[in-house]
């Protein structure tokens, strides 16, 4: 049975949104920084620390409950990106864990080799990939996003992925313009000639399904901060990669996957807070198993997330002086949407927007590449609304009242 979407009974399940500013209930528009966090979430967490913690491989109860924790989540976090529980490793956060595989990958890479990133990913996935090709001598080849449909240009892929390809690092959406890549198309290409494929999926995950085979990852990162859960990153790495991959790590700490990877001690309470917030989307779907359940939600929440989207889109095009960034009607896109309202400052709108409750959010977010494509590095980036599964159609026409408000009008 398809389950439908019950926005209210959403709502119920995050604790922030009761929160008021100036005596107004808060909209939260700003999930590509950060979403709210899942009553499942906090309570996992609250739980681990107050029934006692503990390092791992003790005897004791608090040790080995530790441990189970630890293997629940990795478990859980599998079957949401649809990869192995051990090729799952934790960080602090996807910058984080993106150095570290760098640095590990490029010890292989010398003069000659190329590492292949695309001007319309985060800078967290294309500065650690360039910093360590410089330091081998490698080239950096740029895949370039065409300014009109915001969506990357593949027509000379052939010539930027070839032979001497080592490295294709691709972001499965955009954070800034929502933009959703043919990924499965570049690491098609990139595995005909032996390369490695990155994915950033940190801006996808709390908007879409995730099939790590299915778009050809071979490392697939994201952070749970962005999907109702605590600042902890999550990668995921093919196997055989990931057992040949020489990380930099202690003598003394395992040196076998996905352990080998995870420098320190962890963050044991964010890790059982993934657990939590992952549960809380898995509830959103039907399934007999974990997997299915997570597949199914996260249909269920494109589904909602791109109606609300839609409609306001449409009525943003509606505002004298609005441009809108986002890539042509047809193109799959994520809920986000960035924009520009006349001559006026990105962050005086969030500020108006803050002020009636709206929290909106402003800058060029470390997509900086694209920023400086469009002409709008110098000029305070975008202006960007991003919807999430609790946002509703009353709060969409409340922030588009608002931007009205900014032009001195209204619909
Ligand atoms: C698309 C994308 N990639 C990478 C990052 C960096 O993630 P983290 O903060 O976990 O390092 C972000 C953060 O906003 C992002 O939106």
């Amino acid at each position: 049975m398809q389950q439908t979407f019950d926005t209210e009974a959403v709502r119920a399940e995050f604790p922030a949104l009761s929160r008021l500013h100036g005596g107004k209930p808060v909209a939260y528009f700003d999930g590509p920084g950060g979403s709210q966090v899942a009553r499942s979430s906090i309570d996992a967490m609250t739980r681990y620390m107050q029934r006692g913690g503990a390092n791992l491989h003790g005897v004791f109860p608090t040790s080995t409950e530790t441990e189970e924790i630890l293997a629940d989540t990795r478990n859980t976090c599998a079957a949401f990106l649809g990869a192995e529980p051990d090729e799952v490793a934790f960080g602090a956060n996807m910058t984080t864990l993106t150095f570290a595989i760098a640095r590990a990958l490029s010890r292989t890479w010398e003069e000659g080799s190329e590492v292949v990133v695309t001007e319309l990913d985060h800078r967290a996935n294309v500065d650690p990939w360039i910093s360590t090709a410089r330091e081998k001598g490698a080239k950096v080849r740029w895949i370039e996003v065409d300014p009109e449909t915001l969506t990357l240009n593949l027509k000379d892929l052939d010539q930027k992925i070839n032979a001497n390809t080592r490295l294709v690092a691709i972001g499965l959406a955009s954070n800034a313009v929502g933009t959703v890549n043919d990924v499965a198309a570049i690491a098609e290409r990139a595995h005909a000639v032996g390369a490695v494929v990155a994915v950033d999926a940190v801006h996808a995950a709390p908007h879409l399904s995730i099939d790590r085979d299915a778009i050809g990852a071979d490392v697939i990162t994201c952070s749970a901060y962005k999907f109702f859960g605590p600042h902890v990153g999550v990668t995921a790495i093919r196997r055989e990669l990931f057992e040949s991959m020489e990380v930099h790590r202690l003598d003394p700490a395992p040196a076998h996957i996905p352990d080998k990877l995870e420098t320190g001690t962890q963050n044991h309470e964010g890790i059982a807070g993934v657990k939590g917030a992952l549960d809380f989307v898995a509830s959103l779907g039907n399934g007999d198993s974990l997997r299915e359940r997570l597949l199914d939600a996260m249909r269920t929440v494109e589904e909602h997330e791109t109606r609300l989207a839609d409609g306001f889109r449409v009525a943003l095009r509606e505002i004298p002086g609005v441009t809108l960034y986002a890539a042509p009607g047809g193109a799959r896109k994520t809920p986000t949407v960035a924009f520009r309202l006349g001559g006026r400052a990105p962050l005086e709108v969030c500020q108006h927007a803050a002020d009636h409750g709206f929290f909106i959010a402003a800058g060029d977010f470390y997509a900086s590449t694209l920023s400086r494509r469009l002409g709008l590095a110098g000029s305070g980036g975008f202006v960007r609304a991003g919807l999430a599964p609790y946002n509703t159609e009353e709060e969409v026409e409340g922030l588009v009242r608002v931007l009205w408000g900014l032009v001195g009008g209204g619909p």
